[in-house]
């Protein structure tokens, strides 16, 4: 087990000694693990390419880490607690001897229906129990995981798919969310039309709901785990094989399949889930993320269990049945360690406080957030209502990318700013660079974020397009990883993280690419043209204003177009790129080589025409005021 981080003078010790001697660093905290074959070399890397490599050939399985590393001190441990979304329905726990079975059991249904080392798997499946077994099956038997968060539309879900060339997916026929059942399996009819890969859909009964099974290609899961033994023995692994693909949005184009691999992937998921959230014997964590994003992967799943911690994973949402969902979780599991994301905090503050003041919250010790910058109102909610002001508050600072989080104060150890990240985790380089891309020294700076030297958990690749990966990350500054955000560093060194700084908003903490929103709404028939930015919203951090040309539209055709778009976008993307505010224009604010210029589009949407700086560039000075006099904000000028 990783030994944990247990004062600021052994934070400052432990990374100094990650800067000057990152291989002896890290193959001390990899040499806690189980491993096959030991690593002949620690790190072989460049950004150029980029290549990273780490723990070069050694041999593994991140399952044995898991099961055969904990069993013998934890067999009996819970190691996941499934609280559903109906509170009156019975929760599941499974110890790590009972989730390490299931796990064997679905690797070998997985095996026998020819899934084996490399294929990839994709999995939409609710937050059920089956979800992380499934995941952890793929692990077991050396295939690479998809998992689709399952929000995602049939046109999304296709994509990825088509995308990785998966064989198979593991899905359910409906889930609750909240008072919502969803019919899952249409979806995955809907999406699987046109995915020729797919040779079988598993799939899970979870609601009551009839469907359609497809004979031939659709196998229910008990009769996919019929007559499979429950003892399994990993696959061995290289150190860079495959674990997973999750497919994230960008600046540009469609979601790029972010891939990690083994053996980095886990040293970092354990590293940095045991400092961050100073996770101790006994406790018990409640991670709120999907397992369908990165937080979810690395810490409700891999980091947790890698740790032989006991992890809650929660079906519904934090509205349902009431605004006290979740705090009535923590009473009922007396839940030491709370991760959530910023707008869920907003969103509760909204509902008022008798929902957390009501409860007892005097099991937690730990309070974390990540996904955006939360803001200092928030901030202090959470300190004062539900830490009662003795929690640490952990503001994590990372990335599907980074695999783990890379900047965070440490539970209990670094000082707290609110609205500040803090410090980089022992092996983790940030700098932050000008446009120009010279690095900017010193304290009391802000530019943009990158990281000079890899860490255990960085991105490998991006599925079938290494290139896009260089691109994208690798080389708008030469020899450094361009993270797409901008920081500040105060006059103590610590970060505060700024937002993004490309064409990407952040929805809830859920990244929005506003090249695939556009793309979904152009292809509305009526519409001409649009372009989307973010503009603050109050409970979502951002949100989605589309500013739309069409043709010449009947009254009747302006009555509905808004809703079509809206409906559009939420069946090619999924209900969270859905537009907030849909303004229609006569025309775009562009430059004369035909570029259109979104700053503009920000300020109007923020309602600020103060300052729109030079306007005189454009093609058409003119469609700017009438943007402002058409705008969904008041605007001030
Ligand atoms: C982007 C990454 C990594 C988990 C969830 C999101 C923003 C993330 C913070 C934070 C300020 C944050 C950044 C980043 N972000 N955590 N603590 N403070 N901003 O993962 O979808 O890959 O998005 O989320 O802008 O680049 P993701």
């Amino acid at each position: 087990m990783i030994k944990k981080i247990s004062s600021m003078a052994e934070y400052h010790q432990q990374y100094q000694e990650s800067v000057q001697d990152p291989e002896g660093f890290w193959a001390k905290q990899a040499e806690t693990f189980m491993w096959q074959k030991k690593w002949d070399k620690v790190l072989d890397w460049n950004f150029k390419e980029p290549n990273v490599k780490w723990f070069v050939n050694g041999k593994l399985n991140i399952t044995e880490n898991i099961f055969e590393r904990n069993l013998p001190t934890r067999r009996d441990q819970v190691a996941l607690i499934w609280e559903p979304n109906d509170p009156k329905e019975k929760e599941i726990k499974l110890t790590y001897g009972q989730l390490f079975e299931k796990v064997c059991v679905v690797a070998n249904a997985l095996k026998k229906q020819g899934v084996g080392k490399g294929d990839r798997v994709a999995i939409y499946l609710p937050m059920v129990p089956e979800l992380p077994i499934a995941m952890l099956a793929c692990a077991r038997i050396g295939a690479v995981h998809s998992i689709v968060f399952a929000g995602f539309s049939a046109t999304s879900l296709m994509d990825r798919i088509n995308d990785s060339q998966c064989k198979i997916i593991l899905t359910a026929n409906g889930l609750f969310r909240g008072n919502k059942n969803v019919a899952l399996k249409s979806i995955v009819d809907e999406a699987l039309v046109n995915c020729p890969s797919i040779e079988h859909a598993i799939v899970l009964r979870r609601t009551g709901d009839p469907i359609n099974m497809v004979e031939g290609r659709d196998i229910w899961w008990e009769d996919f785990l019929k007559g499979v033994s429950n003892e399994n023995t990993a696959e061995v692994m290289d150190s860079e094989d495959t674990l997973f693909i999750l497919y994230t949005s960008g600046s540009t184009g469609k979601p790029k399949g972010v891939l990690h691999t083994i053996g980095g992937f886990m040293v970092y998921a354990e590293y940095s889930f045991m400092n961050v959230f100073q996770y101790n014997e006994g406790d018990v964590y409640f991670c709120t993320a999907d397992i369908g994003w990165i937080t979810g992967h690395s810490y409700l799943a891999y980091g947790p269990l890698l740790a032989g911690a006991t992890s809650i994973m929660f079906e519904g949402v934090p509205s349902y049945p009431d605004a006290g969902r979740f705090w009535d979780i923590v009473d009922k599991y007396k839940v030491t360690h709370f991760y959530t994301a910023p707008t869920a905090i907003r969103a509760l503050i909204a509902m008022g406080d008798d929902w957390v003041t009501s409860k007892d919250l005097s099991s937690l010790k730990v309070l974390g957030s990540v996904g955006e910058p939360i803001n200092e109102e928030a901030w202090k909610w959470y300190n004062d209502l539900v830490g009662k002001g003795r929690c640490p508050i952990v503001d994590t600072w990372w990335q599907t990318e980074t695999g783990g989080i890379l900047i965070s104060p440490l539970a209990g150890i670094t000082p707290l700013k609110p609205s500040y990240a803090t410090l980089p985790l022992p092996g983790v380089q940030p700098v932050l660079v000008d446009p120009e891309g010279n690095v900017i020294e010193g304290n009391n700076v802000q530019g943009n974020l990158c990281m000079k030297f890899p860490w255990p958990g960085i991105i490998r690749s991006t599925y079938g397009d290494h290139d896009r990966c260089r691109v994208n990350y690798f080389a708008t500054y030469e020899n450094l990883y361009f993270t797409g955000d901008g920081a500040k560093r105060d006059e103590d060194g610590f970060y505060r993280i700024l937002g993004r700084v490309d064409d990407v908003i952040n929805v809830s903490g859920h990244r929005i690419g506003t090249a695939e929103v556009e793309d979904a709404i152009n292809q509305h028939p009526k519409v001409v043209e649009s372009a989307v930015v973010g503009y603050p919203h109050p409970i979502k951090g951002a949100g989605i204003y589309a500013y739309v040309t069409t043709e010449h539209l009947t009254d009747d055709q302006l009555a509905t177009i808004e809703k079509e778009i809206v409906d559009l976008v939420s069946k090619l993307i999924g209900p969270i790129a859905k537009p907030d505010k849909i303004q229609l224009t006569p025309g775009l604010p562009k430059t004369r080589s035909g570029k259109i210029m979104r700053r503009i589009l920000r300020k109007i949407g923020e309602g600020d025409a103060s300052s729109l700086g030079d306007t005189s560039t454009l093609l058409d000075p003119s469609v700017v005021e009438d943007i402002i006099k058409g705008a969904k904000v008041d605007v001030k000028r």
